[in-house]
């Protein structure tokens, strides 16, 4: 058990056993803020009925007793070898701090709205139970491999993201069901694949992923109470930014990953699913979705990884930073026309869909 506890040299600890949270950037996961008064104003009884049916489905708690970790856990994983150990590593610090983000939103938001909008602050409440659980088995799995997260460390030293309280839906609604796609594609691939599952974390992956959906699901009845964010040409342009954002983000930090290599996955074909299928369950609240269908979609996405990849290998180099700075202005600028020219990309219009209502 002791041997277990071997921890790679390569990480930096802020005490014995506490990784230091690994450093901020554009595609790490984001902590948010959001005006609570705004949000605590909303009125919600154009879809109450539905908002309501779904609390009362957070609070059957069909994973009340899924989180409990077995004797699947009760042995050492010193056979990993160091760079695998590493890999997975960094993939339990990034999928705890992404969850314990949802935390954090969920419960300050639950807080904050407890007498003022007692529903909404319900649901948040029991949305940040299940991230709470989320990132406490994640941060316990780090503890396995003898490293993990202080969280009330991360809760003081992260930067917060203001959004105004519909931004906070459109993008939370993306990463709820985005999660729940990557949980659930994982998962088949390991059930398909078993040899490849390094650890037992990902047998939980199923049940888990419904939280997720559920989550998502939440947020796609409370943008449905506020028409106003979802009818007008605005709407259409925010829904297209937050697509291509939280597509783009993934998809430029997975090619950056060998994370998928290890559980034998092709990341590219990997995202590419989970963005097509994200995109198309965005079409039954969004009014419009992206043209991920485009031949063009994929090859820009590419370019831009590309230039990411360029830029990280740069930050390696022993160059200066100032000239780093220079020398990588040219990438940034055509990462940004590529963005730019997917953004333009002509989307595909929900509302005009045969059947869809909004
Ligand atoms: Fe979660
Ligand atoms: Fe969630």
């Amino acid at each position: 058990m002791v041997d277990s506890l071997k921890k790679p040299s390569s990480f930096d600890e802020i005490r014995p056993g506490v990784k230091r949270p690994a450093k901020e950037t554009l595609l790490t996961p984001r902590f948010y803020t959001t005006d609570f008064e705004e949000m605590a104003k909303m009125d919600l009884s154009g879809n109450e009925d539905e908002l309501r049916a779904i609390i009362e489905e957070f609070r059957v708690d069909y994973n009340r007793t899924h989180f409990v970790r077995d004797e699947r856990f009760d042995r050492s994983w010193d056979d990993l070898p160091a760079e695998t150990r590493q890999i997975f590593i960094e993939f339990l610090e990034s999928s705890c701090t992404s969850e314990f983000s949802g935390f954090l939103l969920y419960k300050e938001l639950s807080r904050k709205l407890k007498d003022k909008n007692p529903l909404l602050a319900e649901g948040f409440n029991l949305l940040s139970r299940d991230e709470a659980r989320h990132a406490g088995f994640l941060n316990k799995a780090m503890a396995d491999f003898g490293l993990s997260l202080d969280l009330g460390f991360l809760t003081q030293n992260h930067n917060y993201t203001f959004f105004k309280p519909k931004f906070i839906f459109y993008s939370v609604y993306l990463s709820e069901k985005i999660g729940y796609w990557r949980y659930i594609k994982i998962f088949r691939h390991l059930e398909a694949n078993p040899e490849h599952r390094i650890y037992p974390i990902f047998h939980f992956f199923d049940n888990w992923c419904q939280d997720e959906n559920r989550h998502g699901d939440f947020f796609d009845a409370l943008m449905r109470s506020q028409p106003q964010l979802l009818n007008d040409f605005r709407a259409k342009l925010w829904c297209r930014f937050f697509l291509l954002a939280v597509f783009a983000t993934m998809y430029l930090r997975d090619r950056a990953s060998k994370f998928y290599g290890i559980l034998g996955m092709n990341s590219r074909d990997f995202d590419i699913e989970v963005i097509q299928e994200t995109n198309k369950t965005s079409g039954r609240i969004f009014p419009i979705i992206l043209d991920v269908d485009h031949p063009k979609f994929f090859p820009l996405l590419d370019k831009c990884a590309a230039g990411y990849l360029k830029i990280l290998a740069s930050a390696e180099s022993p160059t200066p930073t100032f000239l780093k700075k220079i020398q990588n202005l040219p990438t940034i600028a055509s990462m940004g026309f590529n963005l730019l020219r997917l953004y333009l990309i002509k989307p595909i219009d929900m509302t005009k869909q045969a059947g869809i209502v909004h």
